[in-house]
């Protein structure tokens, strides 16, 4: 058996073969490519490696007709201060390279690089500031970079509550980081570098700095029209058309997860959040296949059907509906009533068109909720939509308020607030720890379809509350935080 304080990385493939390959990796032509001049390499053994030319493109360090992948491999940098060298070194479980140059160059590389790698020591690089938000499985945190003082996030995630199916979420945080090393785009959260120490892992982001959409929902702090909600389409559409083209789905876009830069200004966003992301399979086939927020998911997802790129559009759309009408898309007194109308795509259609704002607008709405998918445009389509060509003469300057939410019609918090995961897996530990006559439930639960559960006349959601333990500081919860909690659950693995 393991141990504890194992790399979370060690049983990944690219640390679990020999560090060089022959050849060269496949590259996507116009890479970026930075060639490495004045260095020298010592192998495993200490010796100097004789080459003719050296670069770095994309994931890979290219030296001669061999390669190394730098994803997931140790990287560790170390000063020479007599001499004004600086050392680089790379491992994995077997073999280790040693890059040696002058502290600039060294300092290039070492950038270069630690998009891809995973280092040590995270405490003496960044100095914790203040608790941003929680999610599900992480906390993240505002830091600070001690070298240069630039001001960063790190999510952390607790190795310990990895440790049931270990394997499972091993696989998950790797497909996390794997896809969110792929961005760079304006509107989508960028990686900088990962830490592991005995722990926890620590995924360095830019900071956001203006807070969840959702608080800006909730506290109503700034008055907005249909214009500040096009721009805002228009950017999630646009990083939304960024992750299809490379294949990937995010699954999981809800107001916590759409994060402002800026908080005076709701249609400068960033798409975060890529823990129930995964890559499309043609035979729908995921490590995670039922995944989702209840009041967000497609009905597709809910009812197990096969299901694409577009149920990022239909949860896109359901934010829409909710900016521009003030309300949640899916009424009901009951999470259970609410989970029937979103099984079914029965949004508050009345709501829509009754709301003062364009009627583009109203159009593209109702096309991204298609209940039909193959009716629903694609992210692609949708971004060329008439609403975003016409002259903001003809859009509503009507102030849009959310006073118009039913706060006190139960259930209607805690899913406008839908932190709600749809199927548990990770948090079944936590939640067992709890209560073992919830954990039974959670259990059978586990593997239903939710038509299933809808059909289970006595079934009764659990509001237990999810329990995280307090790692560092005692901050002002967050909005998430306070949510009542996983009524239903996050993640399931695909079905045999
Ligand atoms: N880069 C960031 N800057 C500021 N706040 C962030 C950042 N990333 C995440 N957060 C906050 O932390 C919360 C949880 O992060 P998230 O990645 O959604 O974790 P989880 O997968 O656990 O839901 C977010 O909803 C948001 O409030
Ligand atoms: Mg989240």
């Amino acid at each position: 058996m393991r141990q504890k304080s194992d790399s979370c990385f060690s049983s990944h493939s690219n640390r679990q073969d020999t560090l060089w390959k022959k050849g060269y990796p496949n590259i996507q032509y116009g890479a970026q490519l930075v060639t490495l001049n004045g260095v020298k390499f010592k192998d495993t053994q200490k010796q100097i490696l004789q080459f003719k030319f050296a670069y770095l493109q994309s994931k890979y360090l290219v030296v001669d007709q061999k390669y190394i992948n730098l994803e997931n491999i140790q990287m560790k940098r170390m000063m020479v201060p007599q001499q004004n060298l600086a050392c680089l070194k790379l491992n994995n479980n077997f073999d280790s390279l040693e890059i040696i140059g002058s502290v600039i160059c060294i300092g290039e590389i070492y950038d270069y690089c630690k998009l891809y790698t995973i280092q040590e020591n995270f405490e003496s690089h960044y100095q914790i500031l203040k608790l941003m938000g929680k999610g599900s499985f992480a906390k993240v945190f505002k830091i600070r970079q001690i070298e240069n003082q630039q001001i960063y996030a790190v999510k952390i995630f607790n190795k310990n509550k990895m440790f049931d199916n270990e394997e499972e979420n091993q696989k998950s945080l790797w497909k996390e980081i794997q896809i969110m090393r792929l961005m760079n785009h304006k509107h989508i959260i960028k990686l900088r570098e990962v830490y592991e120490d005995n722990n926890k892992i620590y995924i360095v982001t830019d900071l956001l700095n203006g807070g969840e959409l959702i608080s800006h929902i909730e506290k109503q702090i700034k008055v907005y029209d249909e214009s500040l909600v096009r721009k805002l389409v228009y950017n999630l559409l646009d990083a939304l058309a960024y992750i299809h083209e490379r294949k990937i789905i995010h699954r999981d876009i809800k107001p916590e997860n759409l994060i402002l830069k800026d908080e005076n200004d709701i249609s400068n966003i960033s798409l975060a959040d890529f823990g129930l992301a995964d890559f499309y399979q043609n035979d729908g086939q995921y490590l995670f296949k039922r995944c989702g927020s209840l009041g967000y998911v497609a009905p597709e997802i809910l009812q197990d059907q096969h299901y694409d790129f577009k149920v990022d559009v239909y949860s896109l759309g359901i934010v829409m509906f909710l900016l521009l009408t003030g309300e949640q898309a899916f009424k009901g007194s009951s999470t259970s009533e609410v989970l029937q109308n979103n099984t079914y795509g029965k949004i508050d259609a009345y709501k829509l068109a009754h709301c003062h704002v364009s009627l583009e607008a109203k159009d593209l709405c109702q096309q991204m909720l298609n209940f039909d998918p193959n009716q629903r445009p694609t992210a692609e389509q949708a971004i060329k939509h008439p609403w975003f060509k016409v002259d903001n003469k003809h859009i509503s300057l009507h102030t849009i308020s959310m006073n118009r939410i039913p706060q006190n019609l139960k259930g209607q918090k805690e899913f406008l607030f839908s932190l709600t995961p749809l199927w548990v897996n990770k948090s079944l530990r936590s939640i067992s720890d709890s209560s073992d006559n919830l954990c039974a439930q959670t259990l059978n639960v586990r593997d239903r379809t939710i038509k299933e559960i809808l059909d289970y006349h006595h079934f009764k959601l659990d509001s237990t509350v999810y329990d995280l333990e307090d790692d560092y500081i005692d901050e002002q919860e967050s909005v998430a935080n306070r949510i009542e909690n996983h009524k239903l659950l996050v993640k399931q693995r695909s079905l045999p």
